[in-house]
């Protein structure tokens, strides 16, 4: 069973300023609430019991966020307002399934999923990258499943166009168990569109072997300086390791772009 899942939130969030010069844009309301919430229902739905969120000292506003007891306790008692205790009722479910690690040098997702090394106790994690919504069907239980069957690890993946595969993880199928199911044979960080060996991209939801760790350890920087997991990951392929990308169902929204940001809130208005 799946049972931990991993939320790096130390980046920069660089694309998204200046709303994230002082502000976590996990925080940022989607159509009125805040992103990381749509993740962690997700897991919750997926039956994920523990959370680790990766964040850095200059996000702390993210731990008072779920931590913020006694001004809700103070109002609830001024207010009496029933909207107020249901939405601190939810905070505290989540909280009591998030523990804090820190990344306060953003050298990478990899090196980000380093901090968690010690706190990660089944053969295999979930991991999320928030930026990534998926909508109207939920990816992490279908990854789980596909887990369950074939006793391997997963990505979430789609069909890019081919002109903007230099923003993504691609790689190439070794064989295809089905429509929505392949069994991956290399990945590449960010291809460019000549180097890029197809169209499929990595979406942010993966299904990780413990042993990932290990190879971290010894992980090299890679594309601009950054320690990426994808390359720790292709470190797997070629050690034997079996990774399925799984072309999800659900609906992608990219909110770690302006333009994506706004998009997302509009399509989540529509359901
Ligand atoms: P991104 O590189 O897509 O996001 O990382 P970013 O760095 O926050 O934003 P930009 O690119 O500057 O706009 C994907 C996820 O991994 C986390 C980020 O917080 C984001 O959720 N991350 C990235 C870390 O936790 N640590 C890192 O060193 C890098």
């Amino acid at each position: 069973m799946i049972k931990q899942a991993i939320i790096p939130l130390a980046g920069l969030g660089t694309r998204l300023l200046p709303l994230t010069s002082v502000f976590p844009k996990e925080l940022l309301p989607i159509n009125g609430k805040p992103g990381i919430e749509y993740i962690l229902d997700e897991c919750i739905e997926a039956g994920i019991k523990e959370i680790i969120f990766i964040i850095s000292k200059k996000k702390n506003m993210i731990k008072n966020y779920f931590n913020n007891d006694i001004f809700f306790k103070t109002i609830i008692k001024k207010k009496k307002d029933k909207r107020i205790s249901n939405e601190y009722k939810k905070i505290l479910k989540y909280k009591k399934m998030i523990k804090f690690v820190y990344q306060n040098n953003p050298l990478g997702t990899g090196d980000a999923l380093l901090k968690t090394k010690k706190l990660i106790k089944d053969n295999y994690f979930l991991m999320l990258l928030p930026d990534d919504l998926i909508i109207k069907k939920n990816c992490s239980k279908a990854m789980i499943s596909i887990h369950k069957k074939y006793k391997s690890s997963v990505m979430a993946s789609m069909n890019v166009d081919k002109k903007t595969v230099s923003r993504w993880g691609i790689f190439n199928v070794k064989k295809k168990i089905n429509k929505h199911n392949f069994i991956i044979k290399d990945v590449v960080e960010k291809p460019s569109q000549k180097d890029a060996p197809s169209n499929k991209a990595v979406i942010g939801r993966y299904i990780l072997p413990k042993i990932i760790f290990k190879k971290l350890l010894k992980q090299k920087s890679g594309k601009d300086g950054e320690i990426h997991i994808t390359d720790t990951i292709q470190l797997l392929i070629k050690n034997d390791l079996k990774f399925i990308g799984h072309n999800f169902a659900g609906k992608y929204l990219d909110c770690g772009t302006m333009n994506g940001y706004i998009k997302s809130s509009l399509e989540i208005a529509k359901i």
